[in-house]
């Protein structure tokens, strides 16, 4: 795909390897009834409902689209409670992209931290990362930890022409350990393509250096590899030492040198499910009991087996280069687009999907309106696109109750692999456009409903003042019938 050049260079498009065979009807409603379906939803995009959304951008993760080999290899699994044929194809499948031969299977990313949690973090020990992921906070919280971050300052930097923006700060990762004692460090978490930075990718030097830094100390290094196959595209496109690396040899590096890896294989693999893998069975033999008393037997883990085909199989597929460089070029396409017109974005363009930078969209509005899932509310509005709260919204409340306003107000729009076409990507970026030019109109949302765990799952929130109804009217005033 990359190495396609058009004839008039200033066309440049993203162009697909890969055709579509199957596809699924979509349904825009009316804007009057976008305001209606975001309202009753709360102003949370978790809880409207599929079949009143044209783009769903909330994630990427377990709505990827398949090959035709996946879907046929689905066809071929071996259902039985113990000793499937289906997980000894997922172990070759894992040997082949990492080299290892210890595999757990857990029922999807989340229940891989369960497990890391469970077998590791005591109450008063800490955790180490790069930046923290929500359901991995929740895990390590839950269980008396805490989670100390140690991104690289430049990651926090909302425009950035930095390639690895998810980089550790080494020396405050080794001024860290000697703060709390390599005792007190249950582990070292590396999160290739640091998600709630904008899916900004780790370089494999910055890899290795911390799982030397690790070692160095005693200190176990886990690589939550669930966004590495964009982070494999940065690497090979960013970074001059994997240039003439096969994608195989940087995933084999890395499982070498990490004590545990671990993945959600809603975006590693283009499937469901989740493993946990080590070169060292040392881990694997420290973490297997909890296998059975959360997930399921050995050698299902939860999974149903269609899904560890399919996984087995997507796996093979994300070593390759003209499967795992869609996302990352669709993502660069948005993001030029917005930027191109001025949007705030996050910069570079990343994985996962576009970010929109919504302390900048909104600049007036403090954190504890809501900046990110308000500008959220009005895009779904706009153009029954849904994305996903990436800010205050997302973060936990303090042990005192205080607001733990986050770091960067981001909207996310992700995008799904192999599943939107470019018109699509077109529309979304002319929606986005439409809003911020009418981003005096969006107002703050204040909670009706409140959860105390992972509140952005299914909180709801109201507006404040009228304006989702003024923008209802200013969108029918220029687009006129048009939906
Ligand atoms: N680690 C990372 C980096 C993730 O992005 C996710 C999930 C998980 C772990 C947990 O995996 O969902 O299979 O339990 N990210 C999804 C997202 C939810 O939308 O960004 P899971």
């Amino acid at each position: 795909m990359s190495n396609v050049k058009f004839y008039q260079p200033e066309h440049q498009v993203p162009l697909e390897m890969h055709k579509v065979r199957v596809v699924q009807k979509l349904t825009l409603l009316p804007v009057e009834e976008r305001l209606r379906a975001i309202q009753d939803a709360g102003n949370n995009t978790f809880l409207l409902q599929n079949k009143d959304i044209y783009m769903d951008m909330l994630t990427d993760s377990g709505v990827n689209g398949m090959t035709d080999l996946q879907v046929a290899a689905m066809m071929q699994a071996d259902d039985s409670y113990a000793g499937s044929e289906t997980f000894n194809r997922v172990k070759a499948a894992v040997k082949e992209v990492f080299g290892t031969d210890n595999v757990l299977p857990a029922h999807q990313g989340r229940a891989c931290e369960n497990i890391l949690a469970e077998a590791y973090v005591k109450p008063g020990m800490v955790t180490i990362m790069n930046f923290h992921f929500t359901t991995t906070k929740a895990h390590i919280t839950r269980l008396g930890g805490e989670v100390i971050e140690v991104v690289n300052k430049k990651g926090l930097l909302p425009q950035s022409d930095d390639p690895f923006k998810g980089d550790f700060d080494l020396d405050l990762l080794r001024a860290t350990i000697e703060q709390y004692g390599p005792e007190k460090v249950a582990f070292v978490r590396i999160e290739a393509g640091t998600n709630l930075i904008g899916g900004q990718p780790v370089s494999l030097e910055n890899m290795l250096a911390v799982a030397d830094i690790c070692h160095d100390y005693g200190v176990r290094s886990v690589l939550d590899a669930s966004l590495l196959q964009d982070n494999v595209y940065f690497m090979k496109t960013r970074e001059a030492q994997c240039k003439f690396m096969t994608t195989k040899e940087i995933y084999h590096l890395l499982a070498a040198k990490c004590d545990i890896v671990y993945f959600s294989a809603r975006k590693l693999g283009f499937s469901r499910g989740g493993i946990i893998t080590s070169v060292n069975p040392k881990f694997t033999n420290e973490m297997m009991e909890y296998v059975p008393l959360y997930e399921g037997f050995l050698t299902y883990g939860g999974m149903e087996v269609r899904s560890m085909e399919a996984m087995a199989q997507g796996l093979y597929e994300s070593l390759d280069m003209e499967y795992i460089n869609q996302g990352p070029e669709f993502i660069a396409y948005l993001v030029k687009e917005l930027d191109d017109y001025g949007v705030p974005v996050i910069k570079p363009a990343g994985g996962l999907g576009a970010h929109l930078n919504c302390s900048e969209f909104v600049p007036k509005m403090p954190h504890n309106k809501y900046p990110a899932a308000a500008v959220g509310a009005a895009l779904y509005i706009a153009g029954g696109i849904r994305g996903m709260e990436r800010g205050t919204v997302s973060e936990q409340r303090e042990p005192d109750g205080t607001e733990r306003y986050a770091e960067l107000e981001l909207q996310r729009l992700a995008v799904p692999r192999r599943v939107f076409t470019l018109s699509q990507i077109k529309y979304c970026a002319d929606r986005v456009k439409w809003v911020w030019d009418n981003r005096n109109i969006i107002g703050g949302l204040k909670w009706t409903y409140e959860p105390s765990v992972l509140r952005f799952f299914f909180g709801r929130m109201k507006e404040i003042g009228h304006w989702q109804e003024d923008l209802a009217t200013k969108f029918r005033e220029d687009f006129g019938d048009s939906l």
